[in-house]
């Protein structure tokens, strides 16, 4: 894809060539009118759906920013390979597999359909994300919203903070969640109680960040989990090179293939509008603009990615 060279006027040759792309993405994406924000969570209709930034964490620890880098928006389905990546070192990658796959499913993200063994197909639909939760939920019981919490916060590099009003909206109508709660405790892939699981899950969703966070909880991943800019070993290289396989095979849903085919680079969206892409030993690149396609992954984002990936020759394979 190409992008203007120059961008906005107001930036001159004085700034850092990478800075200037991810200008000229900005400049240029910001025109793009596709999509719609999501509403089948009613607090997530209130996002502006003009809001856009645009986030590049390197594995120096350096941190670029474009646009609404700063504004707080839910994390949703980014949480995702965070908690496998936490359930891996928490539980053992034995205990975790025993309940979720890795396989694409090819499906949207909140299909109800499980795999052959009435397992989920991997952990980044929302079947396998709910089992994750509730694999945490095993070992903390009560406190496993705030494990996660905390694990997230480490990727992050600072305290995160939960919009309770967007975990209000997602608790009084995700209904289909829980239908996929009880069909997997039925399945014996959740033990506790299913009520108690989503609780935590639709919490872990709400989770605030900003796409500067989510670029360098990205840049964590591609940092064999080291955050690049708090130093600290956050997860196991093991479990973040499994998390990023799946990523890879998964982490846009029935858009996987072609993301893969296109971009190459390991990814995970959100309904928030969020999305995270970590090329490993490279760096990572958070994005944020709520407006969706059918796919439920951020239009902008989408552009975004491919833009970089392209101009920077970035796609892995
Ligand atoms: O469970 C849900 O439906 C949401 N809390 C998260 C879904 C999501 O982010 C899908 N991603 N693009």
């Amino acid at each position: 894809m190409k992008v203007s060279p120059t961008g906005a006027a107001a930036w001159t040759s004085s700034k850092p060539p990478l800075l200037r792309f991810l200008n000229a993405c900005h400049a240029d994406f910001a025109a793009e009118t596709g999509g719609a924000v999501a509403d089948y969570i009613p607090e997530l209709g209130k996002a502006d759906p003009a809001h856009f930034g645009i986030s590049l964490a390197t594995l120096d620890g350096h941190v670029y920013e474009v646009g609404d880098t700063q504004i707080p928006f839910t994390i949703q389905s980014m949480s995702k390979p965070f908690v496998f990546a936490l359930a891996l070192d928490t539980l053992g990658a034995a205990r975790v597999e025993s309940a979720i796959g890795v396989e694409p499913s090819g499906d949207p993200f909140n299909s109800i359909r499980l795999n052959a063994e009435n397992h989920p197909f991997n952990a980044m639909v929302n079947a396998g994300a709910i089992a994750c939760t509730g694999l945490i939920h095993e070992t903390k019981g009560d406190g496993a919203f705030e494990y996660i919490r905390q694990a997230l916060g480490r990727f992050a590099g600072r305290d995160l903070d939960v919009d309770d009003a967007v975990y209000a909206s997602e608790s009084a109508t995700g209904d289909r969640n829980r239908a996929i709660g009880y069909l997997l405790r039925t399945n014996a892939v959740i033990k506790d109680n299913v009520t108690s699981v989503l609780e935590a899950y639709f919490r872990q969703c709400a989770v605030l960040v900003t796409a500067r966070d989510i670029a360098v909880m990205a840049a964590t991943l591609a940092n064999r989990g080291v955050n690049p800019v708090t130093g600290e070993q956050v997860m196991t290289p093991y479990a973040i090179s499994r998390t990023l396989s799946v990523m890879t095979s998964s982490g846009m849903y029935d858009y996987a293939g072609e993301w893969i085919y296109r971009v190459g680079i390991p990814a995970k969206s959100g309904v928030g509008g969020g999305i995270l892409a970590a090329l490993p030993a490279r760096l990572g690149l958070g994005s944020y603009s709520p407006k969706l396609d059918k796919h439920g992954n951020s239009v902008r984002g989408i552009k975004v990615c491919e833009a970089l990936s392209s101009h920077y020759n970035l796609h892995m394979l």
